[in-house]
């Protein structure tokens, strides 16, 4: 298969309050605002190359409205389209803001994305221009501002057939699994277009509910930034859910906290790059340190929450046993595991 897509390019989430999520964005991770049109914002981080990265539309819920990609070529662009009506699913062409003719589709599992080749690249106004030649404008002077848009790691309610579909008609490379302790079920995968152990996560979802997203993250160069980001935010109200620590998979350090619609953003740096084209994704368990590589804490529960918050009982929960239950909830809640 050709190599069709590139990068995740945007990310447009859904928030009560838009203003107050905009304010966030701007006063406490960094992002500074491009464009309103019609009530939606879109923001882009000091280092992104095309012109926004994160779109706040309004919406009655926190959500993950569509994710989106850009692919390789035109003729990616094109060829993608085909391969997900072949897989039974039909999407539809639109002209979106800055880039141009774009293809969108809700998968399998109920996500929306975005598949685009146009872009706008970032052109800083004057004052804004870096003196560094390749950087698109200057780095921001918000303690801990990341460079980039980094991932997003949705929920679904069946982790390796999510990864199989996206694997199969869009060519994500599967890179890493983590099964239960207790039981051969999978609870979370990392998928990715690049170099990078992912730009595409999935958790399971025990929920009932569609197209959820449990998260998505931003990109800091150094591990010092990623401290300071979460002194700084601290001191100013925003409390860390998780971290900061290193995940076994994929050996980010990470950093998780919450934006005002509480929707949960992460801090990434550092990591693997991994090239290998035929690389087979190897299988992780709790115990091993998937989520926190020092195996010395336990994950708070609320990390478990996915947007929008789910309906009724976990249609994954019928018919296991009770042991197992738990371990599906929360599997890095036994300290020792998160
Ligand atoms: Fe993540």
């Amino acid at each position: 298969m050709m190599n069709l897509l590139s990068h995740l390019s945007y990310v447009t989430i859904t928030s009560p309050d838009v203003d107050a999520s905009v304010k966030f964005y701007e006063e406490h991770v960094g992002l500074t605002v491009v464009d309103r049109i019609d009530g939606v914002v879109y923001l882009r981080c000091w280092g992104d190359y095309y012109r926004y990265s994160v779109v706040v539309a309004p919406g009655d819920e926190p959500s993950l409205k569509t994710m989106a990609w850009r692919t390789s070529s035109p003729e990616a662009l094109e060829e993608a389209a085909k391969r997900i009506e072949a897989a039974g699913v039909e999407g539809e062409w639109f002209n979106g803001n800055t880039i141009g003719r774009a293809y969108r589709f809700v998968g399998p599992w109920g996500h929306s994305m975005t598949l685009h080749w146009d872009v706008e690249h970032h052109r800083a106004e004057p004052q804004m221009a870096s003196i560094f030649p390749d950087r698109p404008e200057k780095r921001s002077r918000v303690a801990g501002a990341p460079r980039q848009l980094d991932h997003v790691t949705i929920a679904a309610s069946d982790v390796d057939a999510f990864a199989a579909w996206y694997h199969e008609v869009l060519g994500f490379r599967i890179m890493a699994k983590t099964i239960l302790d207790e039981a051969p079920i999978s609870v979370f995968s990392v998928l990715t277009t690049n170099e990078k152990s992912h730009d595409l996560g999935v958790v399971l979802d025990g929920s009932t509910r569609g197209g959820r997203i449990n998260h998505y993250a931003f990109w800091v160069d150094t591990r010092e930034e990623l401290l300071i980001a979460a002194d700084v935010l601290m001191e100013n109200g925003y409390p860390i859910e998780y971290g900061p620590s290193i995940h076994g998979i994929g050996e980010q350090t990470f950093l998780y906290y919450r934006e005002p619609s509480s929707l949960r953003i992460e801090l990434n740096t550092g990591g693997y790059r991994n090239y290998v084209p035929d690389w087979e994704a190897n299988t992780w368990k709790p115990s091993l340190g998937s989520s926190n590589l020092y195996r010395n804490s336990a994950m708070p529960m609320s990390m478990t929450e996915s947007f929008p918050a789910a309906d009724g009982p976990s249609a994954t929960e019928e018919g296991v046993p009770d042991e197992i239950k738990d371990a599906l909830l929360n599997p890095y809640a036994v300290q020792g595991r998160g």
